[in-house]
């Protein structure tokens, strides 16, 4: 890169260096941009500054090196910890936010950035570190347009940037419902190398199938069924996809293997037949899953 480009990158301070922090901070390095970092155990940025960042030696002289803060911290309680004695100091500034947490963290953070001038995004990274800065990464914000519009080409220096809207709490929300498709998919995943390594088979044998498998993942007719309230089982209903679950426990139980996954599901759709839905489609689940009013026994 010149340096002509070079000066085309905004500076960037990063604060936190755990696994996420560092690899952060190095795409920010790698895209050219004038990186300081701070962590609480200051050992963790020797590598970065090897690399050509800057190590403040506080929070606030990290805060004062850049227009744009990205903080990755634990969780929230960390993150106010670090942050809340340098408010004053991130006044004026955009944050931008990539610890994980709830969509009440984010809105909460909006608050006490809004009450201190401090120009706030809430952000969520869908990637490992070893992808940040590559195709395969990509991250969600939302909350301030203005300090997403400005910060859009430094963002994508991590990954894809995608911009939700207004509301704080959006990037949140829409983490956590791929964060639980992906836990469903590998819990599903791992449950079944249980019940093949019971019988002697390889998980390298089972791969194959399992990954083609995930091409037939019916996601969008799931939304559409959600979407339009149409749940008329067409290819499949909930009466006979019970028999798969009640196989699989069974399965489960022969082999000393855990059925409280598959035990789980088939709780789920015997709610919804029982709801007088057992002609309808998986998606008829998402009712399943309110429980106040239909079924305040199990809250
Ligand atoms: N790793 C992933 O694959 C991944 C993917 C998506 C999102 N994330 C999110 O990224 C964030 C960071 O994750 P990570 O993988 O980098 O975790 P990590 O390696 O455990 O690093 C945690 C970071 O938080 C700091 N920290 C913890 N408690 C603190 C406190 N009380 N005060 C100040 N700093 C504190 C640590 O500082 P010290 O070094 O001093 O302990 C370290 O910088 C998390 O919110 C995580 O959910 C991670």
């Amino acid at each position: 890169m010149t340096d002509e480009n070079n000066a085309h990158r905004a500076p960037v301070t990063v604060i936190g260096l755990g696994l996420m922090g560092s690899a952060l901070a190095g795409a920010f390095l790698r895209a050219g941009h004038a990186t300081t970092v701070w962590n609480r155990s200051g050992a963790k940025a020797d590598a970065l500054v090897a690399a050509g960042a800057s190590s403040a030696g506080t929070v606030a002289e990290a805060v004062a090196a850049s227009p744009l803060v990205i903080s990755c911290v634990l969780d929230d309680a960390a993150l106010h910890s670090v942050l809340d004695p340098v408010a004053g100091d991130l006044s004026g500034r955009a944050l931008v936010n990539l610890t994980s947490g709830t969509p009440e963290h984010a809105r909460t953070t909006a608050a006490w950035a809004d009450a201190h001038g401090i120009g706030y995004l809430d952000g969520k990274i869908l990637a490992f570190p070893s992808t940040i800065g590559g195709p395969e990464a990509f991250l969600l914000f939302s909350g301030a347009r203005d300090v997403f519009a400005t910060n859009e080409p430094a963002l994508t220096a991590l990954g894809s940037a995608n911009y939700l809207g207004t509301d704080f709490g959006l990037a949140s929300l829409y983490d956590l419902g791929i964060v639980g498709l992906l836990y469903g998919v590998v819990t599903g995943f791992v449950h079944g190398l249980a019940l093949l390594r019971a019988d002697g088979i390889d998980p390298d044998a089972f791969l194959p199938y399992a990954t083609e498998a995930m091409e037939i993942m019916p996601l969008a007719d799931i939304a559409r069924q959600v979407q339009t309230g149409d749940y008329r089982g067409r290819e499949a209903h909930l009466d006979m996809q019970l028999a798969y679950m009640e196989h699989m426990i069974e399965v489960s139980e022969a082999r000393d293997v855990d059925p409280a996954f598959p035990a789980y599901v088939k709780r789920l759709m015997e709610r919804a037949i029982a709801a007088g839905h057992g002609s309808d489609d998986f998606g008829r689940l998402v009712d399943a899953f309110s429980v106040p009013a239909e079924h305040p026994s199990l809250r």
